[in-house]
C-alpha cells in the first residue's frame, strides 16, 4: 500500500507504521489521519499481522501535534467535527484495536502526538523524547482524547498540571508518571520495542484480544469490566488457542498457537 504521509512495513507478523512528514515534525493533518486509519483497518483484516508498532520518522519527532496550519481558521462546528471524526477513525479505533499496538516515542510527542501515543496500548520512549499537551497555549482544549487518557495514565493532578501549564516533560519524568513503560537510548528504541513485541507474539493472539477488550471495559462509563472479563474468560474455552495452550503445558512443550 502506498501512502503520502506514512510508511507501513511488515516483517514477521509485526507491522511498523511510521508517520513520515519529518519536515513538519510529523504533524497530523487530515490526510495523515485518514492514511493511518486505512493502515490500521488493513492490519485489522490481515491475518498475518499480529501486532502494530507506531512510531515517527526522523530524528526529532514522534508527532508534534495536530497540524495547526490546517485548523487555524476553523469554525466551532468544524472544530467539533475534526475532533469527533478523529476520535472515531483513529484514536478510539487504535485504543480498541484487537491486536496489540505499541507506541515507540522517538522524539516530540505533543498535542495530538501524545494523544496518539496514549491511544496505543502502551508506550516506550527514547530518552530524547519530550511529551506534553500544549493545546491551552494555543487557546484550545486537547481534542483527541487527551483530557481523558492523560488522567487515566498519570492521575488527575498531574494531568491538570500538564494541561494547564502546556509544558513538556522529558522521558524520565514520563516514566516516573507511568505515561511510558520503558525508556531506552534512541539507538535502542527499535530493537527494544521489537524485543517486547516478540515476547507478546509467543502468546495467544485470541486471548490477547479478549484481554484488550476486558481491560478497556474498565475505562468505559456504564460498563462492568468484571462482567466483560467473565465473558471473555468463558469465550476463551471455545478457542483453538486455548486447546493448544493447555495441551502444550500438560505435555511439557512450547505452545504453537493457531490464532483461532
Ligand atoms: N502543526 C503544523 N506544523 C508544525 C507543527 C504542528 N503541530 N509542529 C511543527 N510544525 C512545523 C513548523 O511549523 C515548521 O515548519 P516550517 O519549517 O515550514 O516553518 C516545522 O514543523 C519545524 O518546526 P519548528 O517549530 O521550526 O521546530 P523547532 O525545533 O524550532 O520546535 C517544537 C519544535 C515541537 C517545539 C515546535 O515545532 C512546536 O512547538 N510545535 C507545535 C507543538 C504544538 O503546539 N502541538 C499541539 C498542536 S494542537
Amino acid at each position: 500500500m502506498n501512502f503520502n504521509n506514512i510508511l507501513a512495513e511488515e516483517e514477521n507478523g509485526i507491522l511498523t507504521i511510521s508517520i513520515n512528514r519529518p519536515k513538519k515534525l510529523n504533524a497530523l493533518n487530515r490526510e495523515t489521519i485518514a492514511e493511518l486509519h486505512e493502515a490500521f483497518a488493513d492490519a485489522r483484516d490481515d491475518h498475518d499481522i499480529k501486532l502494530v508498532i507506531l512510531t515517527g520518522r526522523g530524528e526529532k519527532a514522534f508527532v508534534a501535534g495536530a497540524d495547526i496550519a490546517e485548523f487555524a481558521d476553523f469554525t466551532p462546528e468544524e472544530g467539533r467535527k475534526l475532533s469527533s471524526e478523529g476520535h472515531e477513525i483513529l484514536f478510539d479505533y487504535i485504543a480498541n484495536f484487537p491486536k496489540p499496538v505499541i507506541a515507540a516515542i522517538n522524539g516530540f510527542a505533543l498535542g495530538g502526538g501524545l494523544e496518539l501515543a496514549m491511544a496505543a496500548h502502551f508506550r516506550i520512549a527514547s530518552d530524547s523524547a519530550k511529551m506534553g499537551l500544549p493545546e491551552t497555549s494555543l487557546g484550545v482544549v486537547p481534542g483527541y482524547g487527551g483530557t481523558q487518557r492523560l488522567p487515566q495514565l498519570v492521575g488527575k493532578g498531574r494531568a491538570m498540571e500538564m494541561i494547564m501549564t502546556a509544558g513538556m516533560i522529558d522521558a524520565n519524568q514520563a516514566l516516573q508518571y507511568n505515561l511510558v513503560n520503558h525508556v531506552t537510548e534512541p539507538e535502542n528504541l527499535e530493537a527494544f520495542t521489537l524485543e517486547i513485541a516478540e515476547k507478546i507474539l509467543k502468546n495467544s493472539t485470541v486471548a490477547i484480544s479478549g484481554a484488550i477488550r476486558a481491560i478497556n471495559a474498565n475505562y468505559e462509563a456504564g460498563v462492568n469490566g468484571f462482567k466483560v472479563e467473565i465473558d471473555e474468560f468463558g469465550h476463551a474455552f471455545s478457542t483453538e488457542d486455548f486447546k493448544e495452550g493447555t495441551s502444550a503445558f500438560l505435555n511439557k512443550r512450547k505452545a504453537d498457537f493457531p490464532g483461532e
